[in-house]
């Protein structure tokens, strides 16, 4: 794999003082990727549609660094100090190191917020990692002037990745695929690449209603639990369930068989969570309520003409997948009837965006 084309010639230049602020967003992944290896390397290819309104903004100002030999960076999360959250950042700048070098000669201070509840159980780490990613690729571009919008986007990709690896897939927009496949042009384990074949309209401005019914703290983290599917005993045949889900599904988008997008959608949350169920140790992340959900929204399929699905992440949240057209149909649905299953009676509005904005 080419990671060379990642790694600049020295700079010879050097900017002083100066601040780039992003916000990127979160994403919502149709075929999961479950299972990884190292540095950072997916066990399958995934795709994902990336959200609009759950996102971060990330402001990092770089000045001279005061010591040269490691990388320094103090971190602000809503306005405190948020030691907490260091060391994912450390292991992410350690990771990056041999690709932008120069970063060694700058102190950074980064000052971060999102759209979302940081209690919210929606993973922060995407919107978060490539936001950061999105600053050091704007401090690259004023370093080394010629390099293109399109490197700029794939090298942030690869950054981001380094960091978390859904993180590749909250670069672009509306659909991103991350992970070799044969089918998919320009697909790479280092970065994610948009989906580029033409969608289907029906899939167009999709909406993603984000039901929050555990607003806990991850219980298995995105860490442990990929480590799971080493040595589990369903590892292959779910990498290859998945690769092959992701061809059917490039054929769905553009066809617009929405019948067959519920399908293969809803089969592929309950497969990370059966990968859960029977790993060592093994893991229920789905709550109650989160059952009762899923059931209701079966019902609801039953007795209309709707085409609302649902997704899973690793957790007890619930994301509802629906064409534009039933927004205010499902969006009664959600208020009348699913919110009393939700912490709080709390869900959030999302939809299909594309990707990250320069503030
Ligand atoms: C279940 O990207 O959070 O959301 O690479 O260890 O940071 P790390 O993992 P992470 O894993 C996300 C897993 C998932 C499925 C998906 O987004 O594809």
């Amino acid at each position: 794999m080419n990671t060379k084309q990642f790694i600049p010639e020295k700079s010879t230049s050097f900017i002083d003082n100066k601040t780039y602020k992003w916000q990127t967003p979160s994403n919502i992944a149709l075929v999961k990727y479950w299972g990884k290896s190292d540095p950072q390397l997916p066990k399958n290819a995934s795709i994902s549609f990336t959200l609009n309104n759950c996102h971060t903004i990330t402001s990092v100002s770089f000045s001279k660094s005061t010591n040269v030999n490691e990388i320094n960076f103090e971190l602000f999360f809503e306005g405190q100090k948020k030691d907490a959250f260091k060391p994912k950042i450390a292991q992410f700048f350690e990771r990056i190191q041999n690709y932008c070098p120069y970063l060694l000669e700058y102190d950074m201070v980064i000052d971060s917020e999102n759209s979302f509840p940081h209690s919210s159980g929606i993973a922060s780490s995407a919107s978060g990692l490539s936001a950061i990613a999105m600053c050091v690729m704007s401090l690259e571009k004023e370093l080394y002037p010629n390099i293109s919008e399109d490197f700029i986007k794939k090298k942030a990709s690869f950054l981001a990745r380094l960091g978390s690896g859904s993180a590749s897939r909250s670069i672009e927009g509306p659909l991103v695929v991350w992970g070799n496949h044969p089918e998919i042009e320009g697909s790479s384990d280092l970065f994610g690449v948009k989906f580029s074949k033409k969608v289907h309209p029906i899939f167009e401005n999709y909406q993603d209603a984000i039901l929050l019914v555990d607003k806990g703290e991850k219980q298995v983290s995105s860490t442990v639990g990929h480590n799971l599917m080493h040595n589990h005993p369903f590892a292959n045949q779910r990498f290859n369930q998945a690769n092959e889900n992701l061809s059917k599904l490039s054929k769905i988008l553009q066809e617009g068989d929405i019948d067959a997008f519920i399908s293969i959608v809803e089969s592929e949350a309950l497969t990370l969570h059966a990968m859960m169920l029977t790993s060592n140790p093994y893991f229920i992340l789905m709550k109650p309520n989160t059952l009762e959900i899923i059931n209701r929204i079966w019902s609801y399929r039953n007795e209309t003409n709707s085409k609302l699905c649902f997704t899973l992440d690793a957790g007890a949240n619930v994301h509802l997948l629906y064409p534009e057209n039933e927004k205010e149909q499902v969006g009664l649905f959600i208020k009348n009837e699913l919110s009393s299953f939700c912490q709080n009676e709390q869900f959030i509005l999302d939809k299909v965006g594309i990707g990250a904005k320069i503030l």
